[in-house]
């Protein structure tokens, strides 16, 4: 492998029965970058995701992480590796049954022993960092979908992870709390250094803060380059994916329309 990947994919092949999803998947996650994987509904983003954090495995090909192959370890092994790496679930995937406290506390309880004090400064910070300040004992029922998604970044940066996949992460939010998003992707990514990795079909977001941009089509990517690069592509999957979901493409706003935190 290269010496400069944070994550890497390399020759990735993924069949689901007779559907072969992934067809040869080359792709370096370089450290402390934002970069943001497009491509259409059902292309393979989700499946491309999970496997830099090993809940899926290739049938060929190999993954690293930190410099390390990761491929073949045991589900024990990929604990040590997962706990480097924050995942913000497509849909946020709270548990409904736990407060937001407890939401956040998730993988602080899993993998380290703290006493209950440390556990709630940690939790009070990661809420705090995704603008929920005073939120620990909402239940998830009771927040909007942007704040579910926030709490689902609180949750995945509460073990200091230094990479965070996002799987569409401004899906169903409208555009103010989608750029709001944005903005703490973007944020976490300059204070912290932190690897992001964001699965999307939303194009504001990815113009608003990617520093590299792939294109995934038919179990391939067909394109990698900087916005601009992409922006200006000749690329006929590049100019057909971008025209397709031209409309609606603006710039992130700051504002918050309902529930104002
Ligand atoms: N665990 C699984 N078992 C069987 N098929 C799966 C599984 N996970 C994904 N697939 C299939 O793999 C293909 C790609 O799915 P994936 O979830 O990666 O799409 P996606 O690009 O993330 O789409 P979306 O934008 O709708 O989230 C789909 O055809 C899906 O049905
Ligand atoms: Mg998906």
């Amino acid at each position: 492998m290269s010496e400069t990947g944070f994550i890497e994919l390399r020759g990735v092949h993924k069949s689901f029965g007779a559907n072969h999803v992934l067809r040869g998947i080359d792709v370096t996650i370089r450290p402390s970058e934002i970069f943001t994987m497009l491509g259409g509904s059902g292309s393979g983003k989700s499946v491309s995701l999970k496997h830099m954090i090993g809940l899926l495995h290739p049938d060929r090909g190999c993954v690293f992480v930190a410099g390390r192959e990761v491929t073949d370890l045991s589900e024990e092994e990929w604990v040590d590796v997962r706990r480097r790496i924050g995942f913000v679930f497509q849909g946020a995937a709270l548990f409904d049954s736990l407060s937001v406290y407890e939401n956040v506390a998730y993988g602080l309880r899993e993998h380290r022993r703290w006493p209950e004090e440390r556990v709630t400064a940690r939790v009070a910070e990661c809420l705090e960092a995704v603008g929920l300040e005073d939120t620990e004992w909402l239940m998830p029922a009771e927040l909007s979908g942007g704040m579910r998604k926030r709490v689902g970044v609180a949750r995945a940066i509460a073990l200091e992870p230094e990479a965070i996949l996002y799987d569409e992460p401004t899906t169903g939010l409208d555009p103010a709390n989608a750029g709001r998003i944005g903005e703490l992707i973007r944020s976490l990514q300059e204070r912290l250094r932190v690897t992001s990795v964001v699965v999307t079909h939303d194009l504001a977001l990815c113009f608003a803060i990617s520093h590299r941009v792939a294109l995934l089509k038919d179990g391939h990517l067909v394109a990698e380059g900087s916005v601009e690069e992409m922006r200006r592509s000749r690329n006929a999957d590049v100019r057909e994916f971008l025209a397709g979901r031209a409309e609606g493409v603006s710039a992130p706003s700051t504002g918050e329309t309902a529930h104002g935190a």
